[in-house]
């Protein structure tokens, strides 16, 4: 059979490199996919990205099922529309992935069925959401409503530069219409973790546990960034902790919006902040699988994807379980110079080294020009290394890494550092 993935980053690449392992599997086409994608045989890139013709290019094709990799498509409603032609896909409806697209509807969501999340405001009007931070004090956290492609939280520590957020949102109007309604919320302190399942309307099927890091440079230091590595299992997510978030937060959450008329199907991440205490909250939804999570994910998915996604389209996702393997996966992101800001592109990438069974390279930024491979975007590979503990899968990683170079390159050198330093 065929299958189309839409996306082109490292997240979109992982996925459509572990759909074409099922031996069910003719052609993976990837829409409009990567550098990577590119010179995999087994992948086949399409230059279209409009959610309509890509309806119409799954039916000229006969490609079986759609699975989406980013949110905004899904927020633009691809579901929809390929379902109003009987297309199988998987991903969140238009009115589902709100959950994601509208911090204001998740919040009231969470508060309405009673799912643990910080306590928040939303504002349309700056002097009452200034009112409200002088009132709250410092430190507090300002999100834009909409998508922001992770530009839109601030999380201040001083009240300085709380006022500076709502100024930028709301009165400069600096994130367009995203900005246009801000959530204000309180600073939680703790460790986060993803914590990412696939749901079919009903059935809820947990993936491995990931952790991420959004920070820039090594000891978390720099701006946010989509994320520059993470790895899989976070050991943070203890048995009885991953027990207590499907009980708080997942089933509720998959429970509270089939109750609310809009049942959700599609990868589910709820964004978790664990206190020292163990109390978990949930900081944000998405609703679509984690970048760079999805990475090292999937490297340790044994079960055949092809399987689960024919189970997640079908509404059977209780007939099956996923194996796992048993060893720590860890993705190092390398990135452009200039990222997150502005990245700059066209440099050559040379060195990239053969994929062995603990070394695997996956693009998100890159592309074939002249038949070189060339950098195209600010996170350009993902370089993901499988050992025994996370510290064997972390020099996997790097050594792999090693050989890889292009100008400008910069990439974290303690990917893992928080469960090294765990007690094991
Ligand atoms: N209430 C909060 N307390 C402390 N930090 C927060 C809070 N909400 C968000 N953050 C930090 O900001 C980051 C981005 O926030 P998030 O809600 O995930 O939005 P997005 O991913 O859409 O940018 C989080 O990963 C976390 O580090
Ligand atoms: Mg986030």
């Amino acid at each position: 059979m065929k299958i189309l993935v839409v996306g082109a980053g490292g997240r979109e690449h992982a996925l459509a490199w572990k759909l074409a392992q099922s031996p069910k599997i003719q052609l993976v086409y990837v829409a409009p996919g990567n550098g990577g994608t590119h010179l995999d045989s087994r992948l086949r890139n399409v230059p279209i990205t409009d959610p309509v013709a890509l309806a119409e290019f799954v039916k000229q094709e006969g490609i079986a099922l759609t699975v989406v990799g980013p949110e905004t498509p899904l927020a633009a409603g691809i579901v929809n529309i390929f379902r109003d032609q009987d297309l199988k896909i998987f991903g969140p409806t238009r009115e589902a992935a709100q959950l994601e697209s509208s911090k204001d509807f998740a919040k009231s969501f969470m508060q309405r069925h009673g799912i643990p999340t910080a306590e928040y405001q939303t504002f349309s009007d700056s002097a009452a959401a200034h009112a409200y931070i002088d009132a709250k004090g410092a430190p507090i956290v300002i999100k834009a409503d909409g998508l922001a492609a992770g530009k839109g939280v601030v999380v201040a520590m001083d009240l300085a530069e709380a006022h500076a957020a709502i100024d930028m949102m709301l009165s400069d109007n600096r994130l367009g219409d995203a900005g246009a309604r801000v959530v204000i919320e309180e600073f939680l302190d703790g460790e986060e973790a993803s914590f990412i399942v696939m749901v079919d309307g009903k059935n809820i099927l947990p993936l491995a546990t990931s952790q991420d890091h959004k920070r820039l440079q090594d000891h978390d230091q720099g701006p946010n960034t989509g994320g520059m590595g993470a790895y899989s299992p976070a050991p943070i997510v203890t048995p009885s902790m991953h027990a207590r978030v499907m009980r708080e937060i997942i089933v509720p959450t998959v429970h509270g919006m089939a109750a609310d008329g809009i049942p959700f199907t599609g990868f589910l991440y709820a964004g978790l902040m664990i206190a020292a205490d163990g109390k978990v909250k949930t900081l944000e939804f998405n609703c679509r699988m984690g970048d760079p999570e999805t990475q090292p994910i999937m490297a340790r998915l044994k079960t055949d994807l092809v399987d689960v996604m024919e189970h997640a389209v079908n509404g059977t996702l209780d007939q099956i379980e996923l194996e796992w393997d048993r060893r720590t996966a860890l993705g190092v992101v390398m990135a452009a110079t200039g990222y997150p800001d502005a990245p700059r592109k066209g440099d050559q990438i040379s060195g990239l080294p053969h994929e062995t069974d603990s070394q695997i390279v996956f693009h998100a930024g890159t592309t074939h020009e002249d038949k070189k491979l060339v950098t195209a975007g600010g996170r350009v590979l993902c370089v993901v290394g499988l050992g025994d503990s996370v510290r064997m899968a972390q020099k996997e990683a790097y050594a792999a890494l090693d050989h890889i170079h292009f100008d400008g390159m910069q990439f974290r050198s303690d990917i893992g550092w928080r469960a090294l330093k765990r007690p094991t």
